[in-house]
């Protein structure tokens, strides 16, 4: 049964003691919203306790997974620093009980592999590129992803991926323990159905406390989370991340002067 949709760019539906979160901008290449982040941390923060829902499903429509965080919501952020709905969203993604299921495909940016770090099954397809380009928009990791990431891949790779911020295959994403499984595009919708399909016939309470015993470290998560918000705030308003952002906004180069 489908128990109704939000609005906008973000479409949530409840079917089966699944729900999807399908983020829906497709001609922004899928870029987050504030908005859009607070309606994710809605919906996952609605199935909480409905005594129904067993597993979220999230996925992006059109020809990517997402391009990350809208980088003119970014530009606006630099002289009033706060972004509550993103943390929301990230602290109730962490948070939940319920086993996450992320379906990719085309790009991963920035958040969108960030998020990755936090769910419990990944599927991308073979073509999906990931990059975490913090770096180069003046910017730090952010949601504890300076934490999982050399716990995932080990430092050296984490480095790499943190530090250069270039984009990185699905090939790579698996080889250093990001991904569940590559999946060819044909077959991505029916093993995520197949996984949801599993979940959903396990017994509900030993479903929830395997999850909560695999992450058992929750205080370190949201200490690190902390951290580095910090840090991304202060590095949100240097002269760095700005001209970087007029840079994308602008459709231009950035100017190596301004970006030291
Ligand atoms: N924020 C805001 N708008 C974005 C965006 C983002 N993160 N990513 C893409 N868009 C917009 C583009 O500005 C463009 O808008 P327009 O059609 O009005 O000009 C549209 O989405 C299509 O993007 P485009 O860059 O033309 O697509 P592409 O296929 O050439 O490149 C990406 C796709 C993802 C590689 C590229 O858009 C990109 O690098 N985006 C920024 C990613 C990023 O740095 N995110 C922040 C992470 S912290």
């Amino acid at each position: 049964m489908n128990k109704g949709l939000t609005m906008s760019y973000i479409n949530a539906s409840i079917e089966d003691h699944c729900l999807t979160i399908t983020i829906s901008r497709a001609d922004k290449k899928n870029a987050l919203t504030r908005d859009m982040y607070q309606q994710m941390a809605h919906a996952i923060l609605g199935v909480k306790n409905d005594g129904s829902t067993k597993v979220i499903v999230i996925k992006g429509d059109g020809d990517c997974f997402t391009a990350g965080n809208d980088i003119s919501d970014f530009a606006q952020q630099t002289d009033n620093a706060s972004v509550p709905e993103t943390s929301a969203f990230m602290r109730a993604l962490a948070a939940t009980e319920l086993p996450v299921i992320a379906q990719v495909h085309g790009m991963a940016v920035g958040i969108g592999t960030t998020l990755l770090l936090h769910c419990d099954f990944v599927y991308a397809t073979p073509d999906t590129r990931f990059v975490l380009p913090f770096i180069n928009l003046g910017l730090v990791p952010e949601y504890a992803s300076s934490y999982l990431l050399p716990k995932i891949a080990g430092h050296i790779k984490a480095a790499e991926w943190l530090m250069l911020g270039e984009p990185f295959s699905a090939q790579d994403a698996y080889q250093f323990g990001m991904l569940s499984k590559i999946i060819e595009a044909a077959d991505i919708d029916s093993v995520v159905k197949n996984t949801v399909k599993k979940l959903v016939g396990k017994p509900a309470f030993s479903l929830r406390q395997t999850k909560a015993l695999l992450k058992g470290e929750n205080d370190k998560i949201n200490q690190q989370m902390s951290d580095e918000f910090d840090i991304f705030l202060e590095a949100l308003g240097s002269p760095a991340a700005k001209e970087a952002f007029d840079a994308f906004l602008n459709k231009r180069p950035i100017n190596p002067e301004k970006f030291k």
